[in-house]
């Protein structure tokens, strides 16, 4: 055949799986090769490191991935780290065409002060940890305390929330790590407060999952009656009212306030915060600051201004679950630092031909993983686009695969195939059998790379 378009995907599961699909469709298209290089020994990103243990469902996309991955026209290159391994100049050397799609590995912070003390948590390590991403296994959270602070309302929070407070039976048979299962069992905490800038209306979780949490077993929701005084008025989308009523409705039904007889998982409106106030040690958190805040317009777009009031409240533990940071890998790709995403058209990465980007490195760390999938299919169509008007320069013989992994071998990097990884996998399955969960995660990249070259 006249063409070979390889593509290369840093990232994700999705995004190949919809370059196929989508590259399907016309016959022509048959010739396309794909290969996918990632950083880990293992696949699919957020989907195994960061969906929550207790959602399994949500990751029945691996399936589907997995069938792509069989597929002759596709190749999965794990254990190598663009942009440190490999240059993207160098992939645009060896392909037609090239597609960054590695998420959002940073996080956002506050930058309040005592962020760095003994018990501040980003949402991403802490999630890292109980989902056992390699680089997070050295995390070790105490949770010897009662009360952790979750800053931040959106679907992230409400995760973390929940499995500090999941009855450990419901946890024990997910694919949570050992590691974090062992620290969740011999943890003090019981209550949770997630606090967030805005009020009700504007909490970032969706309906589903902040019904999940309220209605989660052996613990109460605690909501203030004051902060949905006179909502109802103000309401003007129906996702917000429902969202609203359901937490009102189980408040009432809970007798409002904690009582201090059992777990709480409570929600704190309006607050934004100051500053992490260390304990007597200075070394150790013990409480945080917050602003007291009163909101200026209304609906999605209400900003948070300061009434100049602030407030503290003790606890044990801080997790800053605001959000998620794509973080540049190549100096040779545009890299927008204000929004930190990678400076892109419709997924053409800007000034570069053949360059494209997916995923939430083209639109921001937000979006479920339909979202996410959706956008993949956008960018694969804009390259059929490309290939059809010819601005994608197919004339050249590129080389692919061939001229990187001769690149990688020479840089002493050995890659791990599809098959590799299924070894791990496999491995993974069988631990977990033993002890009654799906799989057992590897921890340690080591590890991983001696069980997939054994
Ligand atoms: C904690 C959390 C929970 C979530 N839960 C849900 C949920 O329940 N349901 C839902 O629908 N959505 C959920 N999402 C959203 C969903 O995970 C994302 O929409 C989706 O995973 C984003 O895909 P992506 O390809 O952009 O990034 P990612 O999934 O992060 O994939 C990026 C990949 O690139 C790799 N990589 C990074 N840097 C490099 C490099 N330099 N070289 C090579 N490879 C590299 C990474 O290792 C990773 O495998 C959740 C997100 C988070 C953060
Ligand atoms: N079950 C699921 O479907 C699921 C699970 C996990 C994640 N996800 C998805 O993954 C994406 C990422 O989730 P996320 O929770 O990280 O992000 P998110 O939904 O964007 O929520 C971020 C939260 O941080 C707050 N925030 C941001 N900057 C702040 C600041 N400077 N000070 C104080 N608060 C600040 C936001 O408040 P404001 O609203 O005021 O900005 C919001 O409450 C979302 O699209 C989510 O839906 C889905
Ligand atoms: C992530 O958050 C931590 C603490 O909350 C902070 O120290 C670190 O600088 C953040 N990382 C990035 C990339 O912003
Ligand atoms: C994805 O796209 C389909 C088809 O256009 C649409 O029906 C669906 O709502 C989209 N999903 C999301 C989460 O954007």
């Amino acid at each position: 055949c006249a063409l070979t378009l390889h593509n290369y995907n840093t990232a994700v599961h999705l995004y190949v799986g919809s370059v196929l699909n989508a590259c399907n469709l016309p016959q022509a298209r048959h010739d396309i090769v794909v290969d996918i290089y990632e950083r880990l020994p293992v696949p699919f990103g957020l989907v195994r490191f960061g969906v929550a243990p207790d959602h399994p469902e949500v990751k029945n996309v691996i399936n589907t991935f997995t069938q792509t991955a069989h597929s002759e026209r596709f190749y999965f290159h794990g254990n190598v780290n663009v942009g440190m391994d490999i240059s993207v100049e160098e992939l645009k050397e060896a392909y037609h065409a090239v597609v960054l799609s590695y998420g959002a590995e940073g996080n956002r912070s506050l930058a309040v002060s005592g962020e760095d003390l003994i018990g501040v948590f980003s949402a991403r390590d802490f999630v890292g940890w109980y989902n056992g991403h390699p680089s997070n296994k050295e995390l070790h959270p105490d949770l010897n305390c009662e009360t952790v602070v979750i800053l931040g309302q959106g679907n992230v929070a409400l995760d973390i929330a929940r499995v500090l407070l999941s009855p450990l039976d419901m946890l024990k048979k997910t694919d949570i790590t050992q590691r974090a299962l062992q620290t969740l069992a011999a943890s003090r905490v019981r209550r949770v407060l997630m606090v967030g800038r805005r009020g009700p209306l504007q909490i970032a979780g969706t309906i589903k999952e902040v019904r999940e949490m309220i209605n989660l077993p052996g613990t109460k929701a605690d909501l203030l009656p004051v902060d949905y005084d006179g909502i109802a008025e103000a309401l003007n989308g129906r996702n917000a009212k429902e969202k609203v009523d359901r937490a009102h409705d189980k408040n009432i039904e809970n007798g409002g306030w904690w009582t201090g007889s059992k777990q709480a998982m409570g929600i704190r409106f309006l607050r934004s915060p100051v500053k992490v106030l260390p304990g007597a040690d200075g070394k150790r958190v013990a409480g945080i600051r917050l602003a007291v805040k009163k909101l200026e317009g209304s609906g999605e777009g209400a900003q948070a201004i300061p009434t100049g009031h602030t407030e503290d409240l003790e606890c044990g533990m801080v997790i800053c679950s605001i959000g998620y940071k794509s973080l540049p890998i190549d100096p040779a790709v545009p890299f927008d630092p204000r929004r930190a995403i990678v400076q892109n058209n419709l997924g053409r990465v800007q000034g570069t031909a053949g360059l494209y980007c997916s995923g939430w490195l083209k639109r921001g760390p937000t979006g479920v993983i339909a979202t996410t999938m959706n956008d993949s299919f956008d960018t694969a169509r804009i390259i059929l686009n490309d290939l059809e008007a010819g601005t994608l320069d197919m004339s050249i013989h590129k080389p692919g695969a061939q001229d990187i992994t001769a690149l990688l071998k020479a840089r002493g990097v050995r890659e791990v195939s599809f098959s590799e990884w299924e070894k791990i996998n496999s491995e993974e399955v069988r631990r977990g059998e033993a002890l009654g969960k799906p799989r057992e995660k590897l921890l340690d990249v080591e590890e991983m790379l001696a069980v997939a070259w054994s």
